[in-house]
């Protein structure tokens, strides 16, 4: 693979967190290469370091060591009304909980990240039924949070990750709370973001038989990566 082929490059990349006198080293010394739309799963135990890494490779956060290249662009030591902009056109997030607004229906979650960003009402309400559409959830469109399944839920808050037509898709444990049906679906629907629309997806996951979608599995442990390419598709 040539250099053009790596979304993500990072180069001994370290997350050092300081609690009083103490401190928590969750990342240490990390080398790792992210090709453009590969699928590739995280795992590891719990406390592993695996949403400190989410957050690194979706510029929530920044390294306290080491160098994170995304697209050819530096980004270790972006500002973070940098990093925010950064967000907002390059990264959708996908949470084990979906993080739905209650108070707003599966169209109104699904624009809220359009908002900060400068599309008129007509291209907004385009963008918005294209990503409800991808994630086959458009019929639901009308209804609140509260009014739909954890699958559903699940479906619009991918689509809401999918509206600005971000390059990279992180999930962390999407499926961590759902039935084996509708995980099922979900994990389908994450694959065919590489295999159609050309994402990278990166998901952490505690569930083997989930893993077994991505294209490579790495896991953590203590800090250190290991790595495994994936046969079974
Ligand atoms: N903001 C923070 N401040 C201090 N320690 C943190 C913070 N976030 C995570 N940690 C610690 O870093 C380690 C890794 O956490 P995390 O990345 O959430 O693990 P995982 O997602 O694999 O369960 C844990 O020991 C956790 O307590
Ligand atoms: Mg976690």
């Amino acid at each position: 693979m040539s250099n053009s082929d790596i979304l993500i490059s990072c180069q001994g990349i370290s997350k050092i967190y300081k609690k009083g006198q103490q401190e928590i080293k969750p990342l240490s010394n990390l080398d790792l290469d992210i090709f453009k739309g590969e699928f590739l799963a995280l795992m590891g135990p719990s406390g592993s370091g695996k949403t400190t890494l989410l957050n690194l490779l979706a510029g929530i956060d920044s390294p306290s060591q080491g160098k994170l290249n995304f697209n050819g662009k530096d980004i270790t030591n972006f500002s973070r009304r940098k990093l925010t902009k950064f967000r907002a056109s390059n990264i959708g997030y996908i949470f084990q909980l979906y993080h739905l607004v209650p108070v707003l229906t599966a169209y109104e979650n699904v624009e809220l990240p359009l908002l900060i960003q400068p599309f008129s009402r007509k291209e907004r309400h385009r963008r918005v039924v294209k990503a409800l559409e991808l994630a086959n959830i458009a019929d639901r469109a009308d209804h609140y949070p509260k009014q739909l399944s954890g699958g559903q839920e699940q479906r619009v808050a991918i689509a809401r990750a999918l509206v600005s037509d971000p390059p990279l898709i992180v999930a962390d444990e999407p499926t961590g709370d759902l039935d084996q049906s509708s995980a099922k679906k979900i994990l389908d629907l994450l694959k065919s973001l590489c295999a159609e629309l050309d994402k990278t997806v990166v998901m952490v996951t505690h569930d083997p038989k989930a893993a077994t979608c991505a294209d490579r599995t790495l896991f953590l442990e203590k800090g250190v990566l290991q790595e495994t390419e994936n046969v079974a598709h």
